[in-house]
């Protein structure tokens, strides 16, 4: 470890020593040894198109030359304006006003004080989320506390507000019981409304993938049918496509493959090709227009110094012009990964094989408690990096979700291994 830097995610006595990364380049990164790995997690599920494309990055130097910041309140500037048209342009329609920051946590952060706000600014004070078991939506105080209770928050429990959480209808290949599960959360979403309608200011979900909680997958009709019961007992809908937006599902957002329209969503990670750090949360006309107000108690105070920082809105837009050039590869991905996975189908160290998209996981079975302590992931990621592939997996579920630019061939190395180290461990 560096003796001046506290890394994320680690435990600081027994994590394993960093692997120093001197340069990269399309899906693979160069270690300081000489050694080349193959990313196939996109880097914490950023790279969309690999690392250091030369469209991005040239885009950034010829924004640094002209704007490099501003201050986005009292001023504005091409890029920002730029990306958020084109944002509304490729998000379902009715979705139509940008709010900008830095990363995933805050967009989610933006989402729930906007729904939070939007009834006060309308006299009704709705105190309660609804959020899914096993969600993940950052590590702030509010992004927190609207995911799941689990090791990452523990220790912070009794700090977080309360939030009623609903189970979520996990599916997998081979699954028959996925209508029972859907049926039943939908019923316990419907007995909570029903009690209580005016207790609730909105529910949120990572649509179709959740991501930290263990790469679990759920069907776009249940998200429709979810939408349907928000609408009818006047709540919120949001989503959080922070990790599953801009491809990553198959199409350009999951809101756009389930036909859902929620009214406020998140998006980051993939947004500058991993380039920069920038989010947005993206709402409704119906939600600003509580806000469009003389009254000073009315304005969304919110912000941060980097707010749609030119450099991140030049790349964001840089990476959009790459999404419709790798719409193909995207679009494609689903079908590749169900080709490898039902060879993989047939080994017994794994069960609940899943793919969405571009993401597909699986569980590793053995005799430790399923979930992010069991130790099989870290002995996973050691014989990866021995054999030349980056994998992290969660716990004992171990996933792939590699850039858009990754080859056939690429693709069929990485699974060749995986299957290698199933055999191994
Ligand atoms: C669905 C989802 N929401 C929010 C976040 C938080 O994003 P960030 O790490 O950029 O704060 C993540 C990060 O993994 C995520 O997967």
């Amino acid at each position: 470890m560096h003796p001046n830097i506290w890394y994320p995610f680690q435990n600081l006595k027994t994590s394993p020593p960093p692997l120093k990364v001197i340069s990269a380049s399309g899906i693979w990164l160069e270690l300081e040894d000489g050694r080349k790995l193959m990313d196939c997690i996109s880097s914490w599920w950023v790279n969309i198109h690999g690392h250091s494309h030369p469209k991005i990055a040239e885009a950034i130097f010829s924004q640094a030359k002209q704007l490099e910041h501003v201050i986005f309140a009292g001023f504005t500037h091409q890029p920002a304006e730029k990306l958020a048209e084109e944002l509304v342009d490729k998000l379902p329609h009715g979705l139509s006003r940008v709010f900008f920051s830095d990363n995933g946590s805050t967009a989610v952060e933006v989402a729930l004080k906007m729904a939070y706000q939007y009834w006060v600014n309308q006299n009704q004070q709705r105190q309660k989320f609804i959020a899914f078991e096993g969600a993940y939506h950052g590590d702030t105080f509010g992004a927190m506390s609207v995911g799941a209770r689990s090791l990452f928050s523990q220790v912070f429990s009794n700090m977080l507000f309360e939030v009623d959480f609903l189970p979520f209808p996990e599916t997998y290949i081979g699954d028959n019981a996925v209508d029972e599960k859907e049926e039943e959360v939908l019923c316990k979403f419907k007995e909570k409304l029903q009690q209580n309608p005016q207790q609730y200011a909105g529910i949120i979900i990572e649509p179709l993938v959740q991501g930290a909680g263990g790469i679990r997958m759920c069907r776009p009709e249940f998200l429709r049918e979810l939408h349907q019961l928000v609408e009818k007992f006047d709540t919120l809908l949001i989503f959080d496509e922070v990790m599953t937006g801009f491809g990553r599902t198959g199409d350009w957002f999951p809101s756009i493959k389930s036909e859902v329209t929620p009214d406020i969503t998140c998006l980051s990670k993939g947004i500058t090709g991993g380039f920069l750090p920038l989010s947005v949360t993206v709402c409704s006309e119906k939600i600003y227009d509580t806000f469009y107000s003389d009254d000073p108690i009315k304005t969304l105070y919110h912000g941060h110094s980097y707010t749609a920082n030119p450099l991140g809105c030049a790349a964001a837009l840089a990476s959009l012009e790459l999404m419709e050039e790798n719409q193909p590869a995207f679009s494609s991905m689903e079908g590749k990964h169900l080709q490898y996975l039902e060879v993989l189908q047939e080994n017994p160290k794994v069960e609940k094989l899943r793919v969405t998209g571009t993401i597909a996981a699986m569980n590793i079975v053995n005799n430790q408690e399923s979930g992010y302590l069991n130790k099989v992931g870290l002995e996973i990621r050691r014989k990866a990096v021995e054999k030349g592939l980056l994998l992290r997996p969660l716990g004992n579920v171990l996933y792939i979700m590699p850039p858009y630019c990754i080859t056939d061939g690429e693709l069929f190395q990485a699974y060749k291994i995986i299957d290698e180290i199933l055999n191994e461990i």
